[in-house]
C-alpha cells in the first residue's frame, strides 16, 4: 500500500449490514416475494405505486433506528485525514456515510432521505412516508418520488466517478456482491488504468477474481484494519 496518494472506495449494502440494515441479495433479500429488480424500476413505480412507496417508506423509517458503525467511523476518519484525493462512491440509499462525519463522498443509486420530481428534475431533502401523485412545492406537477436510480435509470454522477476511478492509486470495494452494473465494473476500469484493487467483504463475491486481493470478513472488522494500515500513527 505504499506510494498511494488517490483512492476511490466503492461501499456497499454489506457495510450497512452490522448497523441493522438488510442487504438486498443472500437469504433475506427478497421482499414481500418479490425480486428487487423486479420492484425497484420505474415500470413498477407506474404499474403499482404504493407497492414501491411502500418499501422505500420502510426503508426510510428504518434510518431512524440504526447508527453508523465501525465500519462507516473508519472511512469519515480516512476521509478528515488523508492528505490525497479520496472519493468514497456509495450504492447505499442510506445516509449512514454522512452520519459517520464523510464528506469526500457521492451516492450513485440516490438517497432515502431525498425526494425527486419527475417533472421538473427538482431534488429536495424528504423525511417522511411518500404516497403517489405528490405535488411538487417548485413546478406544482403531482410528480414526487423517491429519489432512487431505479434499475434501467442511470446512475448520479457517473462522468465524476469515471475520472476519480482514472486517476487513483487504489481502488477499495467493500461490502458489495458486483452483481448490479455500472458499479460491478468499476473493479476492472480501475485495473485498466492502473490501479491497485482491493476487496474487503463478507463472503467472496462475483467481481473477487478482479480484485489483486480480497480480504473475507465482516466490514466493522476489515475496515477498521486497513484504514489503521493506511493511515499508520496518523491520528
Ligand atoms: N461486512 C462486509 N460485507 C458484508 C457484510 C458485512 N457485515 N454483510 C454482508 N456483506 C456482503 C455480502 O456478502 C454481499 O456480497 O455485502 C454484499 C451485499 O450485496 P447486495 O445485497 O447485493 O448489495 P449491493 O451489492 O450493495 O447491491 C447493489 O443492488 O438492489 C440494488 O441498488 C441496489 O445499491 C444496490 C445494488
Amino acid at each position: 500500500m505504499r506510494d498511494i496518494e488517490n483512492i476511490v472506495v466503492l461501499t456497499g449494502a454489506g457495510i450497512s449490514a452490522e448497523s441493522g440494515l438488510a442487504t438486498f441479495r443472500g437469504p433475506d433479500g427478497l421482499w414481500e416475494g418479490h425480486r428487487v429488480e423486479d420492484v425497484c424500476t420505474p415500470e413498477a413505480l407506474a404499474a403499482n405505486p404504493a407497492l414501491v412507496h411502500r418499501f422505500y417508506d420502510a426503508r426510510r423509517a428504518a434510518l431512524a433506528q440504526v447508527r453508523p458503525n465501525a465500519a462507516h467511523d473508519a472511512l469519515a476518519r480516512l476521509d478528515r485525514v488523508w492528505t490525497g484525493d479520496l472519493l468514497i462512491v456509495t450504492q447505499n440509499v442510506d445516509d449512514l456515510h454522512e452520519r459517520a462525519g464523510a464528506t469526500r463522498m457521492l451516492h450513485m443509486h440516490g438517497e432515502l432521505l431525498s425526494a425527486l420530481c419527475a417533472a421538473c428534475g427538482t431534488r429536495m431533502p424528504w423525511a417522511g412516508d411518500m404516497h403517489d401523485r405528490l405535488t411538487c412545492p417548485a413546478c406544482a406537477a403531482p410528480a414526487l418520488r423517491p429519489d432512487i436510480v431505479f434499475f434501467g435509470e442511470m446512475p448520479y454522477q457517473m462522468e465524476r466517478i469515471d475520472a476519480a476511478i482514472a486517476t487513483c492509486d487504489l481502488f477499495v470495494s467493500i461490502g458489495t456482491s458486483g452483481a448490479v452494473y455500472p458499479a460491478a465494473g468499476f473493479v476492472r476500469t480501475a485495473r485498466h488504468h492502473g490501479a491497485a484493487t482491493l476487496e474487503l467483504n463478507l463472503d467472496p463475491s462475483a467481481s473477487s477474481i478482479y480484485f489483486d486481493r480480497t480480504r473475507i470478513g465482516p466490514a466493522g472488522t476489515l475496515v477498521p484494519a486497513w484504514v489503521n494500515e493506511m493511515l499508520g500513527g496518523i491520528a
